[in-house]
């Protein structure tokens, strides 16, 4: 298999960025094919803990090629600050990190749209990043957004002119400040100008790099942000992300076909957490919600957010594998659930009074559903750094054994700790063989 896709199966924040640095070795390029810096990836081995938002996490691997794909949404700034934060860290980009000339700009006054709309929301806010990256998407599909290629074109400043008529108004309405720089032809024309020339190395027709790539039978990761419950067409719809997050993504947000996309590796947190506002069915609001986002550390990599914890919910699964279809999961944080005396499991939804195994569509039937668990031991036994599956106590893989069961997938890799080294790699399954090549 050479074209394999991460994606993550719930809300984000499974852990994809610790699975795709370990599983990039299998792989000559990794590409990031939607969202923006509303992602946080952390990435974690030997002593050294890096936090990545926009470049793909196979950076940290020399010689690595790593693509930010037509399908995202780029602030200039935040990504140049990245690359600041890599170099000074000793990682360099030169020669292998390229950015899509079709990829969308965020410009600030999207983020400043983003925040002044989240303000005025109140208590029905999304919860978003305030990145800019739902204003930023708006002008993609609305055809007046600014494109990568664009930044220094002849006619930027009508191109602003057209985007400010746009959403000045829309910032006057909620009552922001038109004086700020972001709102301003010639600041903003003078930024872009700047940014044309420092990003320009690195920007190229990255889909036709990847046909080039193809053509010479290399193998590319094509790395997911956020996780399929927040996908805008298949999530939890308006609390979502304004970008296909599920595993179809990959083909328009890389510019590739389809049928080139071999497979997919989902990442199953071991429990649930949810960043921002929305319905949580297996929500655990008690001491046992707390334990977990202490234990597994559940603090958003962007915004310092406490994530909401609750248990594993099967119902959701089940709904975001049929959208997905992996080939098998990375099972993440199974050690955050070490101490704890039994576990419940998510299998069905009460809606109404009925007993329902689909994932509902409307807001106000998932905020209606109550969850129907299926208690099973804890294991109560220290399973970090755990390398071997059969060194699990019999309670955790029962746990693996039962995800395996109800979500007809197997689990080809188990993460017993945030470092890179602590983790299960089931070379024995076909599917992992499958999916990383043999080259793992
Ligand atoms: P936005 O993507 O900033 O517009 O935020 C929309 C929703 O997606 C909010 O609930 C965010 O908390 C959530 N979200 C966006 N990116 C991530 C992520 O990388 N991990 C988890 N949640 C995210």
């Amino acid at each position: 298999m050479a074209n394999v896709v991460i994606a993550g199966m719930q809300w984000g924040d499974e852990g994809k960025g610790k699975i795709v640095d370990l599983i990039c070795p299998a792989f000559d390029a990794v590409v990031r094919f939607q969202g923006g810096h509303n992602a946080g990836h952390t990435v974690k081995f030997g002593d050294k803990h890096f936090a990545l938002r926009l470049i793909p996490s196979g950076i940290l691997h020399e010689g690595m090629r790593c693509v930010l794909g037509n399908g995202m949404v780029i602030a200039p700034d935040a990504f140049l600050e990245e690359l600041g934060e890599l170099r000074d860290a000793g990682v360099d980009g030169d020669g292998r990190l390229f950015v899509s000339d079709r990829a969308t700009v965020i410009l600030p006054v999207h983020a400043a749209l983003d925040q002044a709309r989240e303000k005025a929301r109140g208590a029905d806010a999304i919860g978003t990043t305030s990145r800019g990256i739902g204003p930023a998407y708006e002008s993609k599909a609305s055809r007046y957004g600014l494109r990568v290629a664009d930044l220094g074109a002849p006619d930027l400043v009508e191109r602003l002119e057209g985007l400010l008529a746009v959403i000045r108004p829309q910032l006057a309405d909620l009552g922001a400040d038109l004086d700020a720089d972001e709102c301003d032809v010639a600041w903003l024309a003078e930024k872009c100008r700047g940014w044309a020339e420092a990003l320009a190395p690195m920007v190229a027709d990255t889909s036709g790099m990847l046909y080039e790539l193809r053509r010479e039978g290399a193998n590319v990761l094509f790395e997911g942000a956020q996780g399929a419950l927040l996908d805008i067409d298949h999530g939890t719809y308006p609390y979502v992300t304004s970008s296909n997050s599920t595993v179809g993504g990959a083909a328009p947000g890389a510019g590739v076909p389809p049928q080139t996309i071999d497979g997919g590796i989902g990442i199953l947190k071991a429990y649930t957490t949810r960043v921002g506002a929305g319905p949580f069915v297996t929500e655990l609001t008690g001491e046992i919600g707390e334990h977990l986002g202490r234990r597994g550390n559940e603090f958003g990599t962007v915004t310092g957010r406490p994530r909401r914890c609750g248990w594993l919910d099967l119902v959701a699964g089940r709904y975001t594998q049929r959208l997905n279809g992996v080939d098998g999961f990375a099972l993440t944080k199974l050690d955050v659930m070490d101490e704890l005396e039994e576990v419940q499991v998510c299998t069905a939804y009460r809606i109404n009074g009925e007993e329902r195994r689909d994932f509902p569509a409307s807001r106000a039937e998932e905020e209606a559903a109550e969850p129907v668990y299926k208690t099973v031991p804890g294991w109560q036994a220290n399973t970090v750094g755990i390398l071997d599956f059969d060194d699990l106590p019999q309670a955790a893989k029962d746990y693996v054994a039962l995800i395996e069961e109800e979500l007809e997938t197997p689990v080809l890799i188990v993460s017993t700790g945030p470092r890179r080294e602590e983790t299960i790699l089931r070379r024995n399954l076909e599917a992992f063989q499958r999916v990383t090549g043999g080259r793992l």
